[in-house]
């Protein structure tokens, strides 16, 4: 299967490798030649990793390596049967994106977006043929974790569900398809996680590291809600929540905290940017795993 991947951040350069390791050839496209330079050193030294701690052999990582080509025009996309989008969270940057590259892929193309709160039918409707469009949600890192949402628009065809649930279950990944509502199911149940936080926070009732060391500790939660936004980064974080509460006509349970607003605005995006709500600096103390 010849997928393309649109945006080699984060989450398209992670989907990129699952992709690839499930035997997909793959292309990786960005307007930024060093996001795809940094995509490229980064899939090296994970492979590099995992074959050292015997996870997958050396033909394997090279196979993964070989199956993605890197590339910074659009057109490039016209073999390909799945394009996934994973560009900034602005709906009409992405309706933008998307419309060009329709022009350029088949008719049978599935064009899928790995939007997290956007409505998957406003980005449809920014198609010739919106019932081949469908979100397809994965969660951060993509390697990883193992769920993925997909998401119907109510513009999507049958088949194109069909084949989006196949193709997402052959690269060993489990789906839960969800209603296109904002948030869909996890990032919706994730909203207040972080925003009660933060007012916990501006309450001055304890600071970032006792939160997480609480909900951590006592809660059970794997990473605290501030070194997850640091990991998800505070910006794309910030817009998440930005949507989300405007696509509930503005429910209080979904308002944005301007301590976020902040670190997003300062560039203290976290991990990405070395400074978030704690300093990923070297000579740091860095937060516990
Ligand atoms: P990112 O900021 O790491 O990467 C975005 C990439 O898109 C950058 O390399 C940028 O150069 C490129 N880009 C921006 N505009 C472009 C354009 N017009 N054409 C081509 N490339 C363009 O962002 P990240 O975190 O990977 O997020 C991407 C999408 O995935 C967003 O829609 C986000 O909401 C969603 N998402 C993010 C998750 C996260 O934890 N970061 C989790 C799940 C979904």
């Amino acid at each position: 299967m010849n997928v393309g991947i649109i945006g080699s951040g984060t989450m398209g350069s992670g989907i990129a490798q699952v992709a690839a390791s499930a035997g997909c050839t793959v292309k990786l496209y960005d307007t930024n030649q060093g996001a795809l330079f940094k995509a490229k050193a980064s899939l090296e030294k994970i492979l590099a990793r995992l074959v050292e701690k015997g996870r997958i052999d050396s033909e394997e990582a090279e196979r993964i390596q070989t199956n993605i080509s890197y590339s910074d025009r659009l057109r490039d996309f016209e073999e390909s049967d799945l394009v996934i989008e994973a560009i900034i969270e602005k709906l009409d940057v992405k309706k933008t994106v998307l419309s060009e590259l329709e022009s350029y892929v088949s008719e049978s193309c599935i064009i899928a977006s790995n939007t997290s709160s956007l409505s998957i039918a406003s980005i449809a409707a920014s198609l010739r043929k919106p019932e081949r469009c469908i979100g397809i949600h994965f969660f951060n890192p993509a390697p990883l974790m193992q769920l993925v949402e997909v998401i119907p628009a109510i513009q999507t065809s049958k088949s194109v569900l069909e084949k989006a649930v196949q193709t997402i279950t052959e690269w060993n990944k489990t789906v839960a398809i969800a209603k296109d509502t904002p948030g869909f199911i996890v990032n919706r149940v994730a909203r207040p996680f972080y925003g009660e936080s933060l007012r916990i926070y501006e309450e001055g009732i304890a600071d970032f590291a006792t939160i997480d060391h609480s909900l951590k500790t006592l809660g059970g939660f794997r990473m605290g809600p501030f070194e997850l936004m640091d990991f998800i980064g505070n910006d794309v974080n910030y817009t998440v929540t930005e949507t989300v509460f405007a696509a509930f006509y503005f429910d209080p349970r979904y308002k944005p905290a301007f301590t976020q607003k902040r670190f997003a605005e300062a560039g203290y995006l976290g991990r990405k940017s070395g400074k978030g709500y704690y300093d990923y600096s070297e000579e740091a103390v860095k937060p516990e795993p």
